[in-house]
């Protein structure tokens, strides 16, 4: 493929989205001196069938004169998690509205059960247009950890996290808003629409956290959460939109707007370097192929970087081993990794976080055509290792392979990658948990920690030698897939063949980067786990 050809391709510009996002604050006033369009207070449930009043809800009942305890005794509410109640008018109360939230029994409000509490509360309201303005006394209920209970701290991050994603849209394609009725008329495009929801949020200060914390715990969760949504935003965007080019730019622009250092290899770069993997994979398209990488230098010069590096598939045809049509539109989130990159960069750079981080993407299509790479043919990777490419489709670990080479030259700290590896994965964890695959301990803990802190979570899978027989050829050093047993296991196995000098961990989020059915669409996982893996940082 030649550049003059790609010039023909025709470029869609992506129409972008108007929103406005919330605020938050963190302040001490009591529920009966908030003034909002709508206040949040928590309710629980008793094993005993009863419900019992968070602190906030008393006094609320109590200026009110017993308009909750009214409720409770009419039956309209029972304290169970989703379980909401919208109030109006109670006297004592300079807020015209008052939402109590279902926790649950108090015994069992753990950390989802919270976050999902936030969620709902802010899904409850969200129809209602006279609604802009709440103040929480969410962040003021005990929430249990595995061990111990969670902080101040991580009730105001989760609870701005929970706002957040109850406010995520996707609606830059559609000529009428989903929430817009009025039959047929002029299409209008979503962009011009006013954006709706919430715009502020007053969260009652944790009595664990100091007034003067608050900010920067405030605005550390808005990066994070700007970072989740530039990660969905990238996934969920079509492929003949999301192209390799089109991630090289989003790259580029993210540099600008956060003062990353970034750089871009095209073809011919990357034939320089001998990644002939890699571009076995692109060579089926007229889409050329990118490398991206992209620095944040937030420690100091002698610092080892952490570096990410991220599946950058923008369509999964299978190539010429070509993939059944069913669902096959969903392999357009096949480079759910690199947006994940994007989005951890965006997260740390906005938050300043005070360390070295680089995120690497390799991206291509995977397309069949007269110039794609055939079953049987041989390729030899960056790294010299010759390969016997079986199977077209597993195309993710061959562009991942010569990244991982790659990034030797860094002399890294870590290595992460980040890739929807294989269908394997989804089999053996659905999307409960994203595959991590590592042969260090001490990294592997740390991920698993991050993920269960950050609601995020991942599980542990092996990475052993006896599943290297599985990856033999008799004609090159490797074949690139391993027969269908224990397939997201040897798709790790044949990454580790590249990632043997330095520490190393695969995470595979095949099951876990997006949603299918319904409610289907990116998640933005794992960017929560990687920020607060990089926040706490290794050792
Ligand atoms: N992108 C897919 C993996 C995938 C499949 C992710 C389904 C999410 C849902 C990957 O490139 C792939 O096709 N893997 C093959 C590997 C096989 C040929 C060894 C797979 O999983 O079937
Ligand atoms: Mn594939
Ligand atoms: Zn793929």
């Amino acid at each position: 493929m030649t550049a003059t050809a790609s010039k023909d391709l025709r470029e869609i510009k992506d129409p972008g989205e108007v929103r406005q996002l919330p605020e938050f604050i963190a302040s001490n006033k009591p529920v009966d001196r908030a003034a909002a369009d709508c206040v949040w207070v928590g309710v629980c449930a008793t094993t005993g069938g009863a419900v019992e009043l968070s602190t906030a809800a008393k006094v609320l009942d109590k200026v009110s004169g017993g308009a909750v305890a009214r409720a409770i005794k009419a039956g309209d509410i029972d304290g169970k998690p989703g379980n909401n109640l919208l109030l109006r008018d109670l006297s004592g109360l300079p807020s015209p509205r008052a939402l109590l939230v279902g926790l649950g029994k108090r015994e069992e409000l753990n950390e989802k059960v919270f976050y999902e509490a936030v969620r709902s509360a802010a899904k409850s309201v969200s129809s209602s247009k006279g609604i802009k303005k709440i103040a929480s006394f969410l962040t003021d209920v005990p929430v249990r950890a595995k061990n111990g209970e969670r902080s101040g701290e991580w009730r105001v991050n989760a609870h701005i996290l929970a706002v957040r994603e109850a406010g995520y849209r996707f609606e830059r394609f559609k000529t009428k808003k989903d929430n817009q009725d009025g039959a047929g008329g002029k299409a209008k495009t979503a962009a011009k629409t006013t954006p709706e929801g919430i715009t502020h949020v007053e969260m009652l200060l944790p009595g664990d956290m100091r007034p003067t914390e608050a900010p920067k715990i405030i605005a550390d969760a808005q990066a994070l959460a700007n970072g989740i949504e530039q990660t969905k935003d990238l996934g969920n965007l079509p492929p003949n939109i999301c192209t390799p080019t089109f991630l090289a730019n989003q790259a580029k622009a993210l540099a600008r707007s956060y003062r990353l250092k970034v750089e871009v290899l095209d073809r011919a770069a990357m034939e320089k370097l001998g990644m002939g993997a890699l571009l076995a994979v692109a060579q089926g398209s007229m889409q050329p192929p990118q490398f991206i990488v992209l620095q944040h230098n937030g420690g100091t010069a002698k610092d080892a970087p952490h570096v990410l590096v991220g599946k950058g598939i923008t369509f999964d045809t299978g190539g010429i081993s070509l993939k059944p049509p069913a669902d096959m539109d969903e392999m357009k989130y096949d480079m759910s990794g690199a947006s994940t990159v994007l989005g951890v960069m965006r997260a740390v750079a906005e938050m300043g976080l005070k360390r070295n981080v680089i995120g690497v993407i390799p991206t291509c299509e995977n397309m069949p055509s007269g110039l794609a790479t055939r079953p049987g043919d041989i390729v030899t990777s960056m790294s010299g290792q010759t390969i016997e490419i079986l199977n077209t489709d597993a195309e993710g670990r061959l562009i991942l392979c010569d990244a991982l080479t790659y990034v030797e030259r860094f002399k890294p700290a870590s290595v992460v990658d980040i890739a929807t590896l294989t269908g394997a994965c989804v089999i053996a964890l659905g999307g409960v948990n994203t595959g991590l695959f590592s042969p260090d301990d001490s990294l592997a803990e740390a991920l698993l920690t991050a993920g269960q802190d950050a609601l995020d979570c991942a599980w542990r899978m092996p990475l052993q030698e006896e599943y290297q027989e599985q990856l033999k050829s008799p004609f090159a050093d490797m074949a690139n897939v391993g027969g269908r047993a224990a397939g997201s296991v040897t798709a790790a196995c044949f990454l580790w063949r590249f990632a043997k000098n330095y520490r190393w961990a695969h995470l595979d989020i095949a099951g876990t980067a997006w949603k299918s059915g319904a409610a289907k669409g990116a998640t933005g996982r794992p960017v929560p786990l990687l920020v607060e893996f990089l926040k706490k940082g290794l050792e």
